[in-house]
Parts: C-alpha cells; structure tokens; sequence
C-alpha cells in the first residue's frame, strides 16, 4: 500500500479566511532536511517528475536584475513539465501602489489589491522578487511588498529573494555543504562580511544565518563581521559572533563570503576595510575549507581571482544547485 509523503512545507493563514503554502523563508519549511534531499534527488535525476507540472503555469515577476535566480526557476519548471511566463515588473508594468486608502494622484498607476489577483488567476504559482529600499528598515523589514502579493494573489508564493531573505539560494547552499560533507559529519560553517564598494542587501547573509540555524546538519556555525555590521538578531542567534576574523576562520570547513551594508545604522557604509578580504594565507587556518559565494561577486573587492579561480571555490555548483532548489520547492507546492 502506498501512504502520501509529508508535506515539507508547511501551510500558513495569510488572512482571516484563508490558509496557502508559500516558501519566503525557513520558517516555511517543515523539514530542511527532507527538501535539501529532495532537491538533490532531482539533481540526480532531473526528469523524474517531468509531467507532474503538466497544464500548469508559473510567473516570475522581477522588480530588479537577475541572472541566476530567473533562469535557474526557469529551468526547473521546464523539469516539471510547466509553462513559465517572466515579467520585468519594474520596467514592463504600471507603477504599482501598495499604501491602503492611497489617493492615487501621484506617479503610481494600479494597486496591488487590483494587480495581485489578477496575476492569481493568470497563474497556479506566483514568484516575486523585490529588493530593500535600504532607506526604511522599517518598511523593508516587514516585508511589505512580498507580503501584499502573498495577500492578494490567492496563489502559493516563492520568493526569488525578498528585502530581507533569500531562501532559494540557502536552499542550494545547503545542498552544496551537504554534497561537500561525508555523512554523519558535522561541518563547522563561517560566514564572514567582505569589502564592497556600494551598500547591498543584508538579505543574503540573514537567510543563510537563518538557514543554517535552523539545520540540524551544522556542527559549529560562527558570523564575523566588523563591528559595525551586527545582523538582525531574529536571524543569527543560536550562532557565535565575533568581530575577530581570524579566530573564526580557525578549523572551518566552509568559509561563507559575503558583503552587507549595517542593518542598525541602516543601509550605510564605511571605508572599505579592505583588510576582511579573504586571502589563501587566512584559509591556512582552516580545515582545508571550501569557500561559498551567493554571485554575482565583485572579483578583487569581494573576493580575489586567488581563491575565485582555485579548487576550493564552490561558487559555480552553489548557482548550479538553484536549479534542483527552485525544482523541489516548486515540485512541493504543486
Ligand atoms: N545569487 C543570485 O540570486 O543571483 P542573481 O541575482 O543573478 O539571481
């Protein structure tokens, strides 16, 4: 007799009246281990499901640039057997107002309450990227955007990374440390703040602090970072920080190379402190680490073509593996 599997997201009340899946987050997810499984099945086998979408549409909605992200769930939909429709909502679409009881006599053109089902009833899947304003935590921290489509659309959601999180590149991140880690191990993990020259997100280094606390695959998990960029509590506690680099590197088997603008002093950046900028004399420390970047990096800021182009750089199968991410999350919702 065949029994269902369990769901590995959960279902969440988006209003009073009703409830739907969505993936914006860890808290999403009902067993990390079982969807970082899945998505590696599908690795090994990227067709198995090829009819499971069949007669089903998808659409990508991007509010700011992509490479990765918007092909990667492209390609994963094709593996289901799903139609995929992307729309560049900045650029392509009316200016979309998101204040409630808005006078809408200025530059804005439709609400979302009038956009968002519309596109619920286009499509059986929403994707949604949106990006912080890095001007107002406040607004971008309650995800107000990501949140009025999830309100709205009357469909299951996934965000292609919103203002604060980035789950489908956590996702591959940790089937990439999962590829790289013999079993029953337990990996020390080190995320660390690189150089930049302009203020970026927090978000890829809140969902990948999120990600990693919430996995029970993690042995010891350490966020270094110049004092000024101290994250978002709700999403490094239960790590050990440290201002210290060197001592974080010490013994870790995956080094995490990321830049973020302050989160408390929000958005802003200092001089360049070009000294946090790994090096292979600072991985001599570690347990012959593997090193991780989200992409696209600024090579010789971020991180040298040194480290970039050697063998220990995971960068390349890390954007790989969104493709096999994207299709088990989607898979899951379907
Ligand atoms: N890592 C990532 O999300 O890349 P893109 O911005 O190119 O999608």
């Amino acid at each position: 007799m065949l029994y269902p599997l369990p769901a590995l997201l959960k279902e969440t009340a988006v209003c009073s009246s009703h409830k739907i899946k969505k993936f914006t987050s860890a808290e999403d997810v009902a067993d990390i281990r079982m969807l970082v499984k899945k998505a590696l099945d599908y690795k090994a086998a990227p067709l198995k499901d090829i009819t499971r979408g069949q007669h089903r549409k998808i659409g990508l909605l991007f509010f700011n640039p992509s490479l990765r992200t918007r092909i990667s769930t492209q390609v994963a939909a094709r593996n289901l057997g799903m139609e995929t429709i992307v729309f560049n909502a900045d650029k392509e679409g009316w200016q979309l107002e998101f204040g409630e009881g808005a006078v809408m006599n200025g530059r804005t053109s439709e609400h979302i309450k009038d956009a968002a089902p519309v596109l619920g009833n286009y499509f059986d899947i929403l994707c949604i990227r949106t990006f912080p304003s890095l001007t107002n935590r406040e607004e971008d921290y309650s995800e107000h955007y990501l949140n009025a489509f999830i309100r709205y659309c009357g469909r299951p959601v996934i965000s292609l990374e919103s203002a604060t999180l980035h789950p489908l590149q956590s996702l591959a991140d940790l089937m990439t440390i999962t590829e790289h880690t013999p079993d029953a191990a337990k990996p020390k993990i080190v995320l660390t703040w690189a150089p930049h020259v302009k203020p970026l997100p927090q978000c890829v280094a809140n969902s990948f602090a999120q990600w990693i606390n919430a996995w029970d695959g993690k042995g010891e998990f350490v966020i270094t970072h110049p004092p000024q960029y101290a994250l978002e509590e709700t999403f490094t506690k239960g790590a050990v920080i440290t201002h210290n680099q060197e001592d974080a590197l010490k013994d870790a088997d995956f080094v995490y190379i990321k830049n973020w603008s302050a989160y408390h002093d929000y958005g802003k950046i200092y001089e360049q402190k070009t000294s946090w900028m790994l090096s292979p004399e600072k991985l001599k420390h570690t347990n012959g680490a593997s090193i991780m970047h989200c992409l696209p990096v600024r090579r010789n800021i971020e991180l040298g073509d040194d480290l970039l182009d050697s063998s220990c750089s995971l960068v390349t199968q890390q954007a790989a593996n969104r493709v096999w991410a994207a299709q088990a999350v989607i898979s899951e919702l379907l």
